[in-house]
């Protein structure tokens, strides 16, 4: 009998026919919104293969009721959405999908450095509300990249697709990480530094680190307080890796620049304060989000989902 597979959400690309061609029967949820833990339960319980969001939460309790599952998918790089360990204990594979989204990524990461240090955001609304009456010297200050220092944390793949762009501005970089990057060393000139020497130095950080138990707000009340005041931060990674509350509370006081948020620590729930603040730019999770990273997303997926159904080594497993 074929193998099921699930996909929680349509997905780009054409990998439900892909799947199909090869033999899986395939059904994909087609909520306009994250499919609900009860649905999710409900869909997936007799499926071989699942194909998962980074939105939909894959506890003990879910795993429980997946009887048949031999693989989860996650269309992310990231994976603290599912409970890795309990899943290798049930024996089902958990892949991600790294490489295919980096340059994405980084792209997304430099776009919110340079919506923060030439405040493209605030310029952009100035116009819409018929505010520009004439070119003047001080309209929209803002700061250079040339000469500065970037601080990169976590020099993974994602982080030193970063570097390269950012160094092109005429930066200098600093990183933590806890390996050397001989990339970053080479051929950028970069230096390991710990991460409170990062925090006191660096005039803009860019947080790339998957989230763990290890880096659960690794950025936190006190390194954030080591930032220079003329210093912007941005984070493209996971919204628990930083202590937002604490760093609402220095953008308040314009203790800090300003600070750019791809993701937030209770996503997709957003704290009420940073909507009311100037000197942030909010983007809704949009790091990897180009067609040809999103295709080429699925297509990993799809293609890890095949080969664990047909007995063959995952691509990218995480457990
Ligand atoms: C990931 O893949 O983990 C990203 O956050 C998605 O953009």
């Amino acid at each position: 009998m074929a193998k099921k597979v699930f996909i929680t959400s349509k997905l780009p690309g054409k990998i439900d026919r892909y799947l199909r061609s090869r033999g899986f029967t395939v059904s994909v949820y087609t909520g306009k919104e994250p499919v609900s833990k009860n649905e999710l339960i409900k869909k997936a319980s007799k499926a071989e293969g699942i194909i998962t969001l980074l939105s939909n939460k894959v506890d003990r309790e879910v795993l429980d009721e997946l009887s048949n599952c031999k693989v989860i998918a996650n269309f992310a790089v990231g994976y603290n959405n599912i409970d890795i360990q309990y899943a290798k204990k049930k024996g089902i594979v958990v892949t991600n999908t790294p490489g295919v989204l980096s340059d994405a990524t980084a792209e997304l990461t430099i776009s919110l450095i340079l919506a923060c240090t030439r405040r493209l955001i605030e310029a952009e609304k100035f116009m819409r509300e018929g505010k520009f009456k004439g070119w003047m010297p001080d309209l929209f200050l803002g700061t250079e990249l040339k000469g500065k220092t970037v601080g990169i944390v976590g020099a993974g793949e994602i982080g030193t697709e970063v570097a390269r762009r950012i160094k092109a501005f005429k930066t200098k970089i600093i990183y933590f990480n806890r390996s050397k990057n001989s990339i970053i060393e080479n051929e950028l000139k970069g230096k390991k530094v710990s991460l409170d020497f990062l925090m006191k130095n660096a005039d803009i950080i860019s947080v790339h680190l998957p989230l763990t138990e290890d880096t659960y707000h690794i950025i936190n009340r006190s390194n954030l307080k080591l930032m220079k005041k003329s210093a912007i931060i941005v984070n493209a990674a996971r919204g628990e890796v930083i202590e937002e509350k604490y760093l609402i509370e220095l953008l308040k006081k314009k203790k800090i620049k300003g600070a750019g948020f791809d993701v937030y620590e209770n996503e997709p729930d957003i704290n009420p304060e940073l909507l009311k603040l100037q000197n942030v730019v909010l983007l809704p999770h949009i790091g990897s989000a180009t067609t040809e990273t999103r295709e080429e997303m699925a297509m990993l997926a799809a293609r890890n989902v095949e080969a664990v159904l047909k007995g063959k080594k995952p691509i990218t497993p995480v457990n």
